[in-house]
């Protein structure tokens, strides 16, 4: 008999086709939480991405349930440690996003230097004043990278090639060489870090330790005038105090495309009444967490993830 496999949230259609071939599908997009539970109770194997929280109780109700796919790189949505309890395995494809999450970074970089979000607004209100609006080179600038995984890696690279002096925090990871064979340079403190860079961009996995990892604490040492960077997860910052410290000057500007709680992403706005502190600020540009949304790392994933779950039924 196919195994059965419900996917809750989209994947490029290339996976797709590919996983109908040896499974029945269920897609279940956007559904409920009660019908997820149902849905997952159903199933010999979901698809996740980063909203459907894979908690206890999901697991509780999947007796079924064997394999957990997620169609990209975090998984604190979750809960390794019941899965493993119960045998279920967990497959990630953790390198599949990190270019087009290293590309938007280095967007979000450039349009902070280049004042967009200012720039945007002042425009909106038919007002061309160019005098207003000069910006700063990225060349030059010392960059700090919280995360020197395969996103930080990347970025490396990339800002050699700009110019840029890049200085890396992570304490977990252990290979570190090409990180530094990009001529970055690793810290130990991120208090050091943090009070010399002019920009400051966040690539860490999101874990029970680094929960506000960044809070009034550190951001009393950054250097005034910051630019700041968040494509990973919004509850590695204490939003509150970056909101405080963007409206004291200090922090100069910031471009998030991780919010805490995160926006609904399948609806449109006449359907939800979602708001967040940090929408509508003129020295903020938000983005819907789409560090990883490209065509290309979309067909990546999905491709990957549905030849792991092949290879995991067949061997079965
Ligand atoms: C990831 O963890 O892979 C990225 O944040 C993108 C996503 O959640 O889909």
């Amino acid at each position: 008999m196919k195994p059965k496999i419900t996917i809750f949230e989209a994947i490029h259609e290339s996976g797709i086709a590919l996983i109908s071939k040896f499974a029945d599908i269920k897609i279940a997009y956007g559904v409920d939480r009660v019908n997820c539970l149902k849905l997952s109770s159903e199933s010999d194997a979901i698809v996740v991405k980063s909203v459907v929280q894979v908690d206890k109780e999901l697991l509780d109700y999947s007796p079924r349930l064997r394999l957990i796919g997620r169609a990209g790189t975090g998984t604190d949505n979750i809960n390794i440690s019941e899965a493993k309890k119960r045998n279920i395995e967990v497959f990630t494809v953790p390198t599949g996003n990190s270019v087009s999450a290293a590309e938007f970074t280095i967007l979000q970089m450039l349009m902070l230097c280049r004042r967009i979000p200012e720039v945007t607004s002042l425009v909106d209100n038919n007002d061309f004043r160019r005098s207003l609006l000069e910006g700063r080179e990225l060349q030059k600038m010392t960059i700090g990278l919280i995360g020197i995984g395969n996103v930080g890696t990347l970025l490396a690279e990339r800002l050699e090639a700009f110019g840029c002096k890049v200085l890396g925090f992570d304490p977990y990871q252990k290979d570190k060489t090409k990180f530094i064979s990009h001529g970055g340079i690793c810290e130990d403190s991120l208090n050091d870090l943090l009070s010399k860079v002019d920009i400051l961009s966040l690539h860490a996995k999101l874990t029970s330790e680094n929960y506000h990892m960044l809070s009034k604490k550190q951001f009393k040492k950054i250097k005034p005038g910051l630019l700041f960077i968040n494509c990973a997860r919004a509850e590695l910052v204490d939003e509150n105090v970056l909101l405080e410290f963007i409206n004291n000057g200090k922090v100069a500007a910031a471009s998030l495309d991780v919010l805490n709680p995160e926006p609904p992403f399948d609806l449109s706005p006449k359907e939800h009444t979602y708001n967040h502190e940090l929408l509508n600020h003129p020295k903020v540009i938000v983005t819907p967490h789409i560090g990883a949304s490209t065509i290309e790392a979309q067909k990546r994933i999905s491709i990957n993830l549905a030849e792991q779950l092949e290879f995991y039924f067949d061997s079965k």
